[in-house]
């Protein structure tokens, strides 16, 4: 249909972006599509909408020249090509129209950069400039631009970057990865909204460690959640240490991530220890000491959410109660504690204990596997 309607409009018409890249790498369903249209991509959305039976309605943003509508199952977003250049001083690009060489440049990686042709005279052509197809084959990141002109002019492409490398488990180029590590403080420019949907793309990875540990490489971690920063290091004092906890933690995500899709619980299992270094002292007769983290760490939580401009809801409630809980099933264990304690933590767990066993079994199995199988039986 979008084909007939940009013939009827004598305009080019194309299939770009994560569609095409999900397509080729087979990835699950498609929830969204975007058509680029060399010519006005509104014009075209309405003639698709006026050539399909249903005849959806076409949300229209003119500011963006931009218009979107549903079809079976499926948004389909309409764009015309632009030809994009930024400013220093200024967030907001300069646009004009452009080709599709234009639009397939102005693009953050060569794999988001391929696009399929829906013109009669070579449908279904895969146009790819930057050979993006080899860089999905050998599951490459990599910029159509020079690295640090792509993320300085858009520096939300950084965490972009670091979201596919853990989601889809490629590998970032390393100029690429040099020039995030030049360029990690303009992240400060970007909303928080706009962070907080890579974060929970990246929890939702299927090991979430990929990400986290790049973010912390690249220094974007500290910017953007440093309570997790200020977990990692050892200290030692009269010869008595304490764990990494920034290191156990993305252990607990990793382990969490592998038993549950949740992604309220993987966000727990990431928060589980914040409280720890505001909590932390050493006493020479008992070593250290992280007394009370679990209620600093839950009101963490809340200050963390309202930051990250998280839903203030039954989810965080859910994320404050795991991280109050999460370590009194180790105390269970620890202390080889009465049936009345066991039967006053499930009491306390409510619904959510068998959320509350995943994230307790994640994190006593990376301290010490041998304890957490005595817990089980
Ligand atoms: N894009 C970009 N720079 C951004 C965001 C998006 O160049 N900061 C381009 C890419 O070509 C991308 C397309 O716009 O493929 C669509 O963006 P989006 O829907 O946000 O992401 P997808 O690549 O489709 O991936 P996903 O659906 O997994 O978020």
């Amino acid at each position: 249909v979008i084909s007939q309607a940009a013939e009827e409009l004598q305009l080019e018409s194309y299939v770009i972006g994560g569609f095409v890249r999900d397509f080729i790498l087979q990835r699950g369903n498609a929830k969204d599509i975007d058509i680029v249209a060399v010519g006005s991509g509104i014009d075209l959305a309405l003639k698709v909408s006026e050539l399909l039976p249903h005849k959806p309605k076409v949300q229209v943003f003119k500011n963006y020249g931009t218009a979107m509508l549903r079809a079976f199952d499926l948004e389909v977003e309409f764009v015309g090509a632009r030809k994009e250049s930024y400013s220093e001083d200024s967030r907001n690009p300069v646009v004009e129209n452009g080709t599709l060489e234009d639009d397939q440049n102005r693009r953050d990686f060569t794999i988001n950069a391929l696009a399929l042709s829906l013109n009669k005279s070579n449908f279904g052509d895969l146009l790819d400039p930057f050979n993006g197809l080899e860089d999905l084959k050998t599951q490459l990141l990599r910029t159509p631009l020079e690295p640090g002109i792509t993320y300085s002019d858009d520096p939300l492409r950084m965490l972009r970057a670091i979201r596919f490398a853990s989601q889809l488990n490629f590998v970032i180029q390393k100029k690429s990865l040099d020039a995030i590590k030049e360029n990690y403080k303009r992240i400060k420019i970007i909303s928080n909204e706009r962070i907080t949907e890579e974060l929970h793309k990246i929890l939702l990875s299927e090991r979430p460690s990929k990400g986290f540990a790049l973010l912390h490489k690249t220094k974007l971690l500290k910017i953007i959640l440093p309570e997790l920063t200020a977990l990692e290091g050892i200290d030692e004092i009269e010869g008595q240490r304490h764990k990494d906890n920034f290191w156990h933690t993305l252990e607990v995500v990793d382990n969490i991530s592998e038993n549950s899709d949740n992604l309220w619980l993987r966000w727990a299992a990431l928060l589980h220890d914040i409280g720890k270094a505001p909590t932390k002292k050493f006493h020479k007769k008992i070593g250290w000491t992280f007394h009370g983290h679990e209620f600093v760490g839950s009101k963490m939580v809340y200050k963390l959410f309202k930051r990250l401009r998280m839903p203030l809801n039954e989810k965080m409630k859910f994320v404050q109660k795991m991280v109050l809980m999460s370590s009194r099933p180790i105390a269970v264990v620890d202390d080889d504690v009465t049936d009345s304690a066991v039967r006053r933590l499930i009491f306390d767990a409510g619904e959510n204990i068998d959320d509350l066993m995943t994230l307790c079994e994640a994190d006593i199995t990376t301290k010490n596997p041998r304890r957490c199988k005595k817990y089980h039986n």
